[in-house]
């Protein structure tokens, strides 16, 4: 769609206005409410395509639009990545096994706007190898966010993001990384989740993006499947992503994906 209100940085990023906030809020809440609804019904012997099969049916019953179906080609109400899978895992007929990991991914638009938001699951009891990587894995979201305010750069988040990450000597993805977004799915910058101090574009008020780390327990490789969309680790170790979409205010920023029912992390308390 053409954006006709607002404007540019040098940068190519897309400067919103206040009234602009409330779309986003509104899209990032329902995002949010159906993660919530998800962490009971994952549990040994559930398929990801009835997960899917759920988020697809609860998105209809709201009357919002998912934004992934016919996503270039893509088919599916949500993504689904378990264990090793580091995103854009299909839902299909894996059943999942006590001690997987899982993310689940939904975006919706709603009214125009998108809201994208994902959040780690488990099914049965998770090791806690595991527990911990999810753990770190949020809280490097959560830095990430924190470093979040005008005049401070996208450089800044991605070394929040990274110098925890890799302290707890875990590794952080490089191939994928958050966007902006708006009254579209993905559009400029490429948030990264490493980087230095001061680089990159200056942040300012009214920029809206997500921030999603995806972090390894092992090498930081991935390689996307032939399917075209599932992305691996290449060694094989567990991966683990938390994402918001967030919008830049006068003094930090706005979560707009928040779960209401304070589900984030933990997800299934
Ligand atoms: N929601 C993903 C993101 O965080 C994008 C999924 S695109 C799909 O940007 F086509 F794979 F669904
Ligand atoms: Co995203
Ligand atoms: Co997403």
């Amino acid at each position: 769609m053409e954006e006709t209100r607002g404007r540019v940085t040098r940068d190519g990023i897309r400067i919103y206005e206040d009234a602009d906030f409330q779309g986003m809020r509104t899209a990032g809440r329902v995002a949010a409410e159906i993660l919530d609804m998800l962490g009971p019904l994952v549990h040994p012997g559930v398929t990801t395509a009835a997960l899917d099969d759920f988020i697809r049916e609860e998105i209809a019953r709201r009357g919002v639009v998912s934004a992934t179906i016919g996503y270039r080609g893509y088919e599916h109400a949500s993504c689904i990545s378990v264990n090793h899978v580091v995103c854009h895992g299909i839902p299909g007929t894996k059943v999942l096994a006590d001690g997987d990991i899982l993310n689940i991914d939904v975006t919706v638009i709603v009214d125009g706007w998108f809201g994208d938001t994902s959040r780690m699951y488990g099914a049965g009891n998770v090791p806690r190898k595991a527990e911990r990587l999810i753990e770190i894995t949020h809280e490097s979201l959560m830095r990430g966010i924190a470093a979040v305010k005008p005049g401070n750069t996208f450089g800044d988040i991605g070394f929040a993001i990274q110098s925890y990450v890799e302290a707890a000597r875990m590794s952080v993805v490089r191939d994928f990384c958050g966007h902006g977004l708006g009254r579209v799915f993905h559009a400029p910058p490429n948030v990264l989740h490493y980087g230095r101090v001061g680089s990159g574009a200056v942040l300012e008020e009214g920029m809206f993006f997500t921030i999603e780390p995806m972090v390894n327990l092992g090498r930081p490789e991935t390689k996307v499947l032939a399917d075209d969309w599932t992305a691996v680790t290449r060694d094989k170790s567990l991966s683990a992503q938390f994402e918001h979409s967030i919008g830049v205010t006068a003094t930090g920023c706005e979560i707009f994906t928040l779960s209401p029912a304070g589900k984030f992390y933990p997800t299934q308390d």
